[in-house]
């Protein structure tokens, strides 16, 4: 964001108290003009590679936001950090929605159903909702890394029933790792941080007249739960993973190997402007 779009009052509310933390600890540590200079060109580096999203989640300051800007919404499914790697104007997918195409190495995967309901708090359905989905694949590359992965692989939009009802095929996703290449790698490295992510699914969800939701949903079991690199995993998004191994099952899907579905409902805050209504 440009800071010209936060309001004067605002920023001249806000800088000084930034600044005087800044030069506190500035002080405190006495930084000289060597390790200053060292900061302000990794700052430089930083927007050159475009880290700077990368730079917020990995120091936790993400989810920090997060929370707060979402304070209060109890009804609400829990949202959760965009991150850096949403991509703009993903395809339009029509049902029975599947979000990846076939491609070299995703008969190393599991495929998996992720299905569930949106809902006002009220238990409404929301018949207009839209989701925007994106992940991983198998292997835990998203399609930007993965040179094998068709472009928009493991990404997709699509509507909802009119019950509010949703299913979707994609595949469990893997742990990753946040890009390494790059300064924020290195800062990681330097500071003995590890880079990894647990499994997710990255969603957005949008309806007229509810607040915009952006979450994640996690699996159970995953060895990054509890030391996310972001930090952004919050109890209350972990799903179980149901296997379906049963012949029957597995030909009625279409498929040749057992499955996995993962059940997440989603409940949507009214919009601001209507409750204030
Ligand atoms: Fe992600």
């Amino acid at each position: 964001m440009d800071p010209t779009k936060v309001s004067s009052e605002r920023l001249q509310r806000v800088l000084p108290d930034a600044l005087a933390a800044l030069h506190g600890v500035i002080e405190r540590h006495r930084v000289t003009e060597q390790e200053w200079s060292a900061v302000l060109a990794f700052l430089t580096e930083v927007g050159r590679h475009e880290e700077f999203v990368l730079l917020s989640d990995v120091t936790k300051t993400s989810v920090l936001v997060d929370a707060i800007s979402h304070e209060g919404e109890t009804d609400a499914t829990p949202s959760d950090v965009e991150g850096p790697l949403y991509r703009e104007d993903p395809p339009w997918r029509e049902k029975p929605v599947k979000i990846y195409e076939k491609y070299e190495g995703v008969e190393n995967g599991d495929v998996l159903f992720v299905h569930g309901r949106v809902t006002s708090a009220n238990g409404t359905p929301i018949s207009d909702a839209v989701l925007d989905i994106w992940q991983t694949g198998p292997d835990g590359g998203y399609d930007v890394w993965d040179e094998r992965q068709p472009d928009y692989n493991f990404r997709g939009r699509f509507g909802v029933e009119e019950d509010g009802s949703y299913e979707f095929q994609t595949m469990v996703p893997k742990p990753y790792t946040v890009p390494t290449d790059g300064p924020v790698g290195r800062l990681l490295e330097a500071s003995g941080q590890h880079p990894w992510r647990p499994a997710h699914i990255h969603f957005k969800v949008d309806a007229e007249g509810h607040e915009p939701l952006i979450t994640q949903v996690f699996f159970p079991d995953d060895p990054y739960l509890e030391n996310d690199t972001i930090g952004a995993v919050k109890p209350a998004l972990v799903r179980p993973l149901i296997g379906h191994e049963a012949e029957e099952e597995v030909a009625r899907r279409g498929l040749s190997a057992p499955f996995y579905t993962c059940e997440f409902d989603i409940t949507l805050e009214p919009a601001m402007s209507a409750a204030r209504a």
